[in-house]
């Protein structure tokens, strides 16, 4: 058994899990793995190379030889290949890519121990849809964050807006119903709760509210 605890917290695009899952980690002074963004960069390095991300084989190669690096305690700056792609997977395009490159089996296959990685002392904070469920079965605190799909348009509108990234509200409602639809039907490791997971709507909660019950749930279970 591992002993390095960890805290999952899985959701759709726009529950506030990436915020929030920083925020934690911040306070517990846990490692950080933002897992969306490891299936971003891989959709945006296939881009960049011109590999179809139906062709498996490539895309699994590819995967298995990413050099990407995150900033400090994984927050914010993406580096691939020595190059800052922190925006570009952000956009319309790195979003729809990530949601296709992780339907592919072989591709989370090459994923999944980069992942475990992550899991170092003093403990790993890990947002994304399959954190609880596959990648990290035996995590101390399992959280599955919702909010309804209006309130999580709207908080990615005014996120890209913030960072100055061009969005468009209908757009992105659209694209988030769909993106949804794909994360929930896929038939490996689709977006859903942990048996054991603990259910969070966020949709009339704060950020700030969020990560204080994640904190008092894990101050729970560990007894600190
Ligand atoms: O969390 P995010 O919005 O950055 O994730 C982007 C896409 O990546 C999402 O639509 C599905 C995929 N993804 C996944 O399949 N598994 C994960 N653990 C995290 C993300």
């Amino acid at each position: 058994m591992n002993p390095v605890p960890v805290i999952t917290i899985d959701g759709p695009s726009g529950s506030g899990k990436g915020t929030i899952a920083g925020q934690v980690a911040e306070r517990l002074g846990f490692t950080l793995l933002d897992s969306g963004a490891l299936y971003r960069t891989l959709g945006i390095a296939s881009h960049k190379q011109g590999i179809d991300t139906a062709d498996e084989q490539q895309l699994v190669c590819l995967a298995r030889s990413l050099d990407i690096s995150f900033g400090k305690r994984g927050l914010g700056t993406v580096i691939l290949n020595g190059e800052d792609v922190s925006k570009d997977i952000r956009t319309k395009l790195g979003s729809h890519l990530a949601s296709l490159v992780g339907a592919i089996p072989a591709a989370r296959d090459a994923l999944f121990e980069r992942q475990l990685q992550f899991r170092q002392a003093p403990g790993l904070v890990a947002d994304g849809r399959d954190m609880g469920t596959v990648v990290f079965p035996d995590a101390k605190l399992k959280i599955f964050l919702t909010a309804s799909v209006s309130e999580r348009a709207q908080r990615r509108y005014k996120q890209l807006i913030d960072k100055g990234i061009d969005a468009n509200l209908p757009d992105l409602l659209a694209e988030l119903k769909e993106r949804d639809r794909r994360d929930i039907e896929r038939p490996i490791s689709p977006l859903k709760p942990a048996k054991d997971a603990l259910i969070l709507d966020s949709t009339e909660l704060t950020i700030d509210q969020v990560t204080e019950q994640i904190l008092s749930e894990f101050s729970a279970k560990t007894g600190t």
